[in-house]
């Protein structure tokens, strides 16, 4: 099993690093345009094999996709990340150029590869990805909602005081600090609704905490996050290269699902050895399936900003 990642800043390290201690892959190939940075970062992680006991080759490229070929999965996480006070949406002029330039390249390599997308603003570089490939939509997965769902259900085990082994829960809608859509009614803390022990402001705060999670994170870290978007993409990753069949919030481009068209934006899917085996439809309230179109139209609305 191949995985190239494409981006060894912060984001992709810590994905290279996960996937790598989780011993599924045979080889890691870390991309970046930077000279030697990621020939410097593989060899870095490389040298914690034995002290994390693991056997994948994690090898290091500077902008040579030939390296990358015969990739079974890619990640995207090239480009540049947002700085405190920006939103995801305003970094679409520059990383929208570097994300069609690699999807191009890894095509060129791996024409059977999936390509999982964390660059932002993700749902739109997801969906130029699939303008710029072509690929069958199974294979382009925008990383986004497991991210989002691990922050969910990081402030939902801090609101019940309870282990997050013992909190469930998902957000849908888009990657975006106004579009996401945190499932409150549907969480659950051991199979119990949360609703038996928060109160409805209670669990308001903490979908409103989560949606600017990433925000939040930016303020305090001067740059955005990368432990929990490296563990959230890895997770994909090996549900994938295990044929897992798990079922995760991603964006995925929609062909009349949830009454929407023609766009990426974040649903249930089932991940295995096929990418999305499975676009999930899960009855929405009133009110949740209105959140939902109020953020594809915002996700939209970002697309018309490419030049496609
Ligand atoms: C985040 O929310 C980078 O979009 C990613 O941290």
């Amino acid at each position: 099993m191949k995985v190239t990642v494409v981006g060894a800043g912060a984001v992709g390290a810590s994905c290279a690093e996960y996937i790598a201690i989780k011993n599924f892959a045979s080889e890691v190939v870390v991309l970046d345009i930077k000279e030697g940075y990621a020939e410097g970062k593989a060899m870095d992680l490389m040298q914690t094999a034995s002290l994390n006991g693991f056997d994948t080759k994690i090898v290091g490229s500077t902008n040579d996709y030939s390296k990358t070929a015969n990739s079974n999965i890619a990640v995207i996480t090239s480009g540049i990340p947002r700085k405190p006070g920006m939103t995801r949406e305003e970094l679409i002029g520059i990383n929208a150029g570097i994300v069609k330039t690699v999807s191009e390249n890894l095509i060129k390599h791996s024409p059977e590869v999936i390509i999982i997308v964390v660059s932002n603003p993700m749902d739109t570089m997801t969906y130029l990805v699939h303008k710029t490939t072509g690929l069958p939509r199974n294979r382009i997965i925008g990383m986004g909602g497991a991210l989002d769902s691990a922050r969910f259900k990081y402030r939902l085990a801090e609101a019940l005081e309870a282990p997050i082994s013992d909190v469930d829960g998902m957000v849908i809608g888009g990657h975006s600090d106004t579009g996401m859509v945190p499932l409150t009614a549907h969480a659950t803390r051991n199979s119990v609704k949360v609703s038996e022990f928060l109160s409805e402001e209670r669990l308001e705060q903490v979908a409103a905490d989560t949606k600017v999670g990433g925000a939040t994170l930016t303020k305090l870290l001067g740059t955005s996050a990368w432990y929990a978007p490296g563990a959230a993409v890895s997770g994909l990753v090996q549900a994938i290269a295990c044929d897992q069949k798990k079922m995760f919030p991603c964006s995925t481009l929609l062909e009349g699902e949830y009454g929407l068209n023609d766009l990426c934006i974040g649903v249930p899917v089932i991940l295995g050895k096929n990418g999305i085996e499975k676009i999930v439809e899960i009855k929405l309230s009133d009110a949740e399936n209105a959140k939902m179109q109020e953020s594809a139209a915002g996700v939209s609305k970002t697309n018309g900003l490419l030049e496609l």
